[in-house]
């Protein structure tokens, strides 16, 4: 993946930087962005929005990882971001992310939400339910402020990986529905409104999709609707914003796309329905997450104990787990690993790599083939990029991760490890009774 290599002590190297220099620094476990990585994916979609001249917002779906130098790195990328909280926005302002590219999403955002989107001049606001838009109302009203919105619709195309499935009404908590009516009803009370600025609709289905056809005919579907409105209040909507989801390899049985097949594929799509319908192009938002901080995403962990079931099992311990990758006991996901410590050394022996949490469902690999561990080594899983820090959690009372950013031979910490005394700095001593 990315800048890794393997320098002349068999060390696994990322970004010019050798990882064992990182443990040893920083400690683990810790988790190392390859900003080479990030930096070509980001330019990947861009450009290929450019070289069609199609006016475009590549928006990082934050979070897949939130932090304050993230948004500074999308930021100097002509990045927009998309956030779905007050905290993520807080964190983006926090980073001086120009609030004119910040995009609000969420299926039940507060009210102090979303009067701190109105004071922060945010881009837009993806508006997801009709509670939304007379909140939205009210609030404009109130400040007597503009706010640029979007309404998120479910286009009745649900795609997982390999496949995706059509379906008449979607099931789903999100946004109003194309098929029944109520997508029409949003518009409706949106487009006239003067303080909301009614520019599109947005789109999001599914995540880790390794095939273009899903977006291409959730794309007709939402042009196609555009198109009807246009015909019947002459209103034109300017912008069509479908989403993340494009996959990432995170082990050999995964076969992702280039990000600019993605989005040629997806500009063919809205350009012919738009064409067959008479209608001018829309500008094409989306919101790639996982494709975006995935694999530039490496965690790297030192091995403690290790358990052999006799003819099962040989388990090796690492000092991290599902507090930092709750992915693999969530989702089934699955990893590829390496001993960092170890590159030039033949596999030989099949490990399943344990975490330190007490459930046994916490492992971040089963049966994978390395070199023989021992106590001390650095054990490298790959790919852990994205939803890895950002689901982090402090189950067990283990103190989440540091985050490292490497690029061009050099590193710095982004995220400090949390320490004992953070893990304890919210709880308050019970006093009632003391008299
Ligand atoms: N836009 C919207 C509206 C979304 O809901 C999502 C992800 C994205 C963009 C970014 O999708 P991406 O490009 O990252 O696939 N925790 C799960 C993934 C949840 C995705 C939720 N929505 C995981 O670890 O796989």
């Amino acid at each position: 993946y990315g800048t890794q290599a393997i320098n002349d002590k068999g060390n696994l190297t990322i970004g010019g930087v050798d990882t064992i220099t990182l443990a040893k620094t920083y400690g683990t476990p810790q988790f190392v962005y390859d900003l080479a990585l990030f930096r070509e994916r980001a330019r990947g979609f861009i450009d290929a929005f450019a070289q069609q001249d199609v006016k475009a917002q590549v928006a990082y779906a934050s979070k897949a990882f939130s932090a304050v130098a993230i948004y500074q790195v999308a930021a100097q990328e002509n990045l927009s971001v998309d956030v779905v909280s007050g905290g993520e926005l807080h964190t983006a302002l926090q980073a001086g992310f120009p609030s004119e590219r910040i995009h609000f999403h969420g299926n039940n955002k507060s009210i102090e939400e979303l009067h701190q989107a109105f004071d922060a001049k945010i881009g837009c606001i993806v508006i997801d339910n009709f509670y939304e838009i007379e909140l939205l109302k009210e609030i404009a009203a109130e400040k007597q402020q503009k706010m640029a919105v979007l309404i998120r619709v479910t286009p009745g195309v649900e795609a997982h990986t390999h496949d995706f499935i059509t379906t008449g009404q979607a099931d789903s908590k999100f946004g109003f529905d194309l098929s029944n009516g109520q997508a029409d009803q949003a518009f409706e009370r949106l487009y006239k409104e003067e303080l909301l600025q009614f520019k599109g609709m947005h789109c999001h289905i599914g995540s880790q999709i390794f095939e273009t056809e899903a977006f291409s005919l959730a794309a007709r579907k939402v042009v196609d609707k555009m198109a009807v409105w246009e015909k019947e209040t002459g209103f034109k909507a300017s912008v069509l914003n479908l989403g993340g989801g494009f996959g990432i390899r995170y082990t050999a049985e995964d076969s992702p796309l280039e990000p600019a097949v993605y989005v040629a594929d997806m500009i063919k799509a809205v350009k012919k329905e738009a064409a067959d319908f008479g209608i001018e192009l829309p500008e094409i938002w989306i919101e790639p997450g996982r494709s975006l901080v995935g694999d530039a995403g490496t965690t790297l962990y030192t091995v403690g104990s290790s358990k052999e079931v006799p003819k099962v099992r040989n388990y090796i311990a690492i000092d991290g787990g599902m507090s930092d990758n709750i992915r693999p006991a969530l989702y089934d996901a699955k990893y590829e690993a390496v001993i960092a410590n170890k590159m030039t050394q033949s596999n030989e022996i099949t490990y399943t790599i344990a975490g330190k949490l007490c459930e046994s469902g916490d492992k971040i690999i089963e049966d994978i083939t390395l070199p023989k561990a021992e106590v001390g080594d650095t054990i490298a899983t790959f790919c852990t990029g994205a939803y890895g820090y950002s689901m982090a959690s402090n189950y067990n009372r283990i103190a989440r991760p540091a985050v490292v950013f490497v690029e061009d031979g050099q590193h710095q910490l982004v995220v400090r490890r949390e320490t004992l005394e953070d893990l304890v700095k919210l709880d308050l001593p019970f006093t009632l009774g003391e008299g």
